[in-house]
């Protein structure tokens, strides 16, 4: 495995990669839901490589980007383990020189949901992969269905641009008792992280009425707000059943599918999740 840290050396040894190459981009402090996009790669391509970067354009300046868990050394030893081929970790000052200015507009499907609550975020999270995909030239890309909104971005942005290659979604990895794996997980205190199953439980209990026939959004919107507003410890930020494509909130009913996603803090910690329903 190699690890590089300029674009020029890492375009380099990008030139010696033989046939298909998969990209999984992280923020490092890696978990078993990175290691889920990286085995996802492995099986789909000839190589793979990894980013490493802590993108400081998509934190807002109240958010948690010098605090952001950070230990690559132990991301190294995990991404070898895993058969990757390159690692690219470059410095904040190699991706963004100074007079660095130009970034992506990602237009109405960033608009909602966290768009609506961290101002710029899919902004800095679209030009960041947008930078990684022209210095990688993956053929395929692989992001966690937990961020849901990303995903959706970022497949509408490679349309939209005509990026030759294939964003995949990977389905989220869970704990035992259902908590998504996040990176920010690491900050709950043990009372938190108890309560936090609320999350799961919302969604489960939506993907159950879902089952039964239940297609209306303000129901089910309703259902999961229910579940989660009881445990003392959260604090919702919003409840969303929309188009899995758009986003677009959807009040009556539902068609063959539907994006149930929740944000709800525990403290300080915002925590995200969301369940496909239906067909995708
Ligand atoms: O999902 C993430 O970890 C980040 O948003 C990404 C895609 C690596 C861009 O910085």
């Amino acid at each position: 495995m190699q690890t590089l840290h300029t674009i020029a050396d890492f375009r380099r040894a990008r030139g010696k990669v033989a046939g298909d190459l998969g990209l999984a981009p992280t923020m490092g402090f890696l978990h078993e839901g990175h290691l889920e996009l990286v085995r996802r790669a492995r099986a789909e391509n000839d190589a793979v490589a990894v980013s490493i970067f802590v993108n400081p354009t998509q934190f807002g300046p109240a958010e948690d980007f010098k605090e952001y868990p950070r230990d690559l050394d132990r991301d190294l030893e995990l991404l070898a383990k895993e058969g990757v081929a390159l690692v690219f970790n470059p410095s904040p000052e190699e991706m963004y020189p100074p007079g660095h200015g130009t970034g992506i507009d990602t237009g109405p499907v960033s608009a909602p949901l966290e768009g609506s609550r961290r101002p710029g975020h899919f902004r800095g999270v679209a030009t960041v992969v947008a930078k990684l995909f022209n210095i990688v030239q993956p053929n395929r890309a692989y992001f966690g269905q937990k961020d849901a909104q990303q995903v959706q971005v970022i497949k509408r942005m490679a349309r939209d641009l005509d990026f030759p290659l294939e964003i995949v979604a990977v389905p989220t990895v869970r704990e035992p008792d259902g908590l998504a794996m996040s990176s920010r997980n690491i900050y709950l205190d043990p009372r938190q992280r108890v309560a936090a199953r609320c999350l799961y439980r919302g969604l489960t209990l939506a993907g159950e009425r879902w089952a039964q026939g239940e297609r209306d959004g303000g129901a089910l919107r309703a259902l999961v707000n229910e579940t989660i507003e009881p445990e003392p410890l959260a604090a919702i930020d919003y409840v969303s059943v929309a188009d899995v494509e758009t986003l677009h909130e959807l009040e009556g009913a539902a068609g063959p599918a539907a994006l149930v996603s929740v944000a709800v803090r525990f403290g300080k910690v915002r925590l995200i999740d969301n369940v496909v329903l239906g067909g995708v």
